[in-house]
């Protein structure tokens, strides 16, 4: 695997579910293939799950691992081309990104949107430039317009969790919150559910339709009841508009994942990224009860990062 910035990386994506669980049960079996590899992790925003996970999952097979919060440890980053840098910024990708890259046989980058310019975010300019003057592999700890590693390893616990022989009805919920959020999670979720064998339904209310890049064809309802009826996967999370780039619309009133909300499905497990807004996104009652998967979604990810540091160490698709 050369880059994992999305599915289409990903020649066959059953394959490397299955991958992802063998190494569930045999963690430390590749422990050499990483010997004398180094693993670079650079932050330009906060993380539990994707840092410690991911570090793990390079410990895992051996290799050495270096972090760098870059947004608060590095040099501020020019990205524009041609640019006279007598600005605030201090050092260009093209150096920054060139230097890492001598340092490090694999390079994961975290960059959020700035939720200003749709053209600009959806481009991915900075992961784009990142990968073009790093030279080495790079995986996405979740970009503009994505967070593969958290898909994969939403796949994966659909998969362990799923009823054999039922092709299961996933709901992708729109949720509450009181700030703009990407629809990076939202987005990536509804491109690997079309990998999938499931029935993808996204609910979320007017204005917040996700770009059919992502959803290409599935059923969108605004009605969320509706769209809950007969759910076996509810997958719960916020994103801001994409129509109206960026902005929060509603409070969304009654959009929150309750237990009278979980009674209108198929007695559905309950998954959510993390970080979530306990009685906010997510009532406490369903976030605490039998239901939710929330722990057990966040402990996939260091399967799956493994998963694809391993074949990128492999040079294996
Ligand atoms: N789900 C997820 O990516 O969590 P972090 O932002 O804590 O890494």
């Amino acid at each position: 695997m050369k880059h994992f910035t999305s599915v289409h990386d990903v020649q066959d994506v059953a394959a490397l579910v299955d991958e992802v669980l063998q190494l569930k049960q045999s963690p430390y079996a590749h422990k050499s293939l990483g010997q004398d590899k180094t693993l670079g992790l650079i932050f330009l925003n906060p993380s539990l799950r994707t840092r410690l996970s991911t570090q793990k999952a390079g410990m895992n097979l051996g290799m050495n691992v270096m972090v760098m919060n870059l947004d608060k440890e590095g040099w501020a980053l020019e990205t524009q081309e041609g640019v006279i840098m007598n600005g605030t910024t201090v050092e260009h990708i093209k150096e920054a990104a060139a230097v890492m890259g001598q340092y490090c046989d694999i390079i994961g980058l975290r960059s959020f949107p700035k939720l200003q310019d749709r053209e600009e975010d959806y481009s991915e300019d900075l992961l784009n430039k990142f990968i073009q003057y790093a030279k080495v592999p790079v995986v996405s700890l979740e970009s503009a317009t994505r967070h593969p590693l958290q898909s994969l390893a939403d796949l994966v616990t659909i998969k362990e969790q799923k009823v054999s022989g039922k092709k299961p009805k996933v709901v992708l919920s729109w949720a509450p919150h009181i700030k703009p959020i990407p629809q990076c999670v939202a987005n990536s979720f509804a491109e690997w559910m079309q990998q999938a064998d499931v029935e993808l339904v996204i609910a979320n209310p007017e204005g917040y339709d996700l770009s059919e890049e992502f959803t290409q064809g599935a059923q969108v309802l605004h009605n969320q009841n509706e769209a809950l009826e007969g759910a076996d996967f509810v997958y719960v999370k916020n994103w801001s508009s994409y129509e109206n780039y960026g902005q929060v619309l509603t409070d969304g009133e009654g959009w929150m994942i309750t237990n009278e909300k979980l009674a209108l499905t198929n007695n559905a497990k309950v998954m959510h990224c993390l970080p979530v807004r306990r009685g906010l996104e997510l009532s406490h009652e369903v976030l605490d009860g039998p239901n939710s998967l929330v722990i057990e979604q966040a402990n996939n990810r260091l399967y799956a990062a493994q998963a694809v540091l391993k074949r990128m160490l492999e040079g294996n698709n």
